[in-house]
């Protein structure tokens, strides 16, 4: 395509189809309370990389929030500061409307799940799952039964014995929730967690992701590169553009939770990620760092 033919940036957006299945975000009822509100926040690195430009977006609870963008527009940079990882340059957050008794309640309530499983490969996986309550002191009969509870939750409780070795790259992901969720977050944030998984493995995680995190009304932000993952798991999808990183658009998915291989497979699903793909064409195009 000559530069000539492309659309520009706007035009590419307004392209969407007005009368499409996700809608603009509108503000929700009171009783959908923050978790997480992100007021006028940035991030300048110290060696002048502006990593994010200001940025506002409130995060209830119970939603499922993909961040999706180019490399670069800042997901893992916005993640790490909803994850008190980094402390903005300007602005601020807040967690839990600032309800929380002592400091650092807010981030026991919360669990961060990486790409790599960081996995201690000499123990076994009880051992590793156990890891964050061994750490908080937690009393080893309520440790113990943490641990079972969180491995029948993600499909290894036959595995607890197994070294981190003698699993594949899935299960190994598997160990890696499990450790989350054995101290029962109520926010669950994760950065591209199955980016390294084959499309197959990756299909069979999504299912017991959006099955959890419906089951224990988690409060979930995932980085993801898969349009179709985000599609599949969100219930709200932000789209961000670089250069510098920003959010270039949100949509709302209200499809009923949790969801399994009849949406992944309906015409409702293929309509949303032509949606979601025009939204990131016009981000990517956005991005390109001439503004
Ligand atoms: N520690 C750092 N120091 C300097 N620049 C950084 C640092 N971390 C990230 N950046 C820059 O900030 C921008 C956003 O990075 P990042 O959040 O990792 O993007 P993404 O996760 O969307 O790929 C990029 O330009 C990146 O190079
Ligand atoms: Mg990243």
């Amino acid at each position: 395509m000559t530069a000539a033919s492309q659309p520009s940036p706007r035009a590419a957006a307004e392209a969407i189809p007005a009368a499409s299945p996700c809608r603009p975000v509108a503000p929700r009822a009171p009783l959908d309370l923050p978790v997480v509100d992100i007021l006028s926040a940035e991030k300048i690195f110290p060696d002048g990389t502006r990593g994010l430009a200001p940025i506002d977006l409130s995060i209830r609870r119970g939603e499922f929030v993909s961040l999706i963008g180019p490399s670069g527009c800042g997901k893992s940079t916005l993640l790490k500061l909803v994850a008190n990882l980094f402390e903005p340059s300007d602005g601020r957050i807040v967690w839990w409307q600032g309800n929380f008794s002592r400091v650092g309640e807010a981030g026991r309530r919360l669990a961060f799940v990486f790409q790599d499983p960081t996995l201690m490969p000499w123990a076994r996986v009880r051992t590793n799952v156990r890891l964050p309550l061994d750490l908080a002191g937690t009393d080893r009969a309520e440790a113990d039964r943490r641990v079972d509870a969180a491995l029948v939750q993600v499909g290894l409780d036959r595995k607890g014995r197994h070294f981190p070795g003698q699993l594949s790259g899935g299960m190994r992901m598997r160990v890696s929730i499990a450790r989350a969720m054995v101290t029962e977050p109520d926010l669950l944030l994760m950065d591209e967690p199955f980016g390294a998984l084959d499309e197959f493995t990756r299909n069979k995680l999504d299912d017991d992701l959006i099955r959890l995190s419906w089951e224990k009304k988690l409060t979930t932000v995932f980085v993801t590169h898969s349009l179709y993952e985000a599609v599949f798991l969100s219930t709200r999808i932000v789209v961000m553009a670089a250069n510098p990183g920003r959010i270039f658009g949100q949509l709302e998915l209200d499809e009923p939770l949790p969801r399994g291989d009849d949406f992944r497979n309906s015409d409702r699903f293929a309509a949303l990620c032509r949606e979601l793909s025009a939204m990131l064409h016009a981000a990517s195009l956005e991005s390109r760092g001439d503004r």
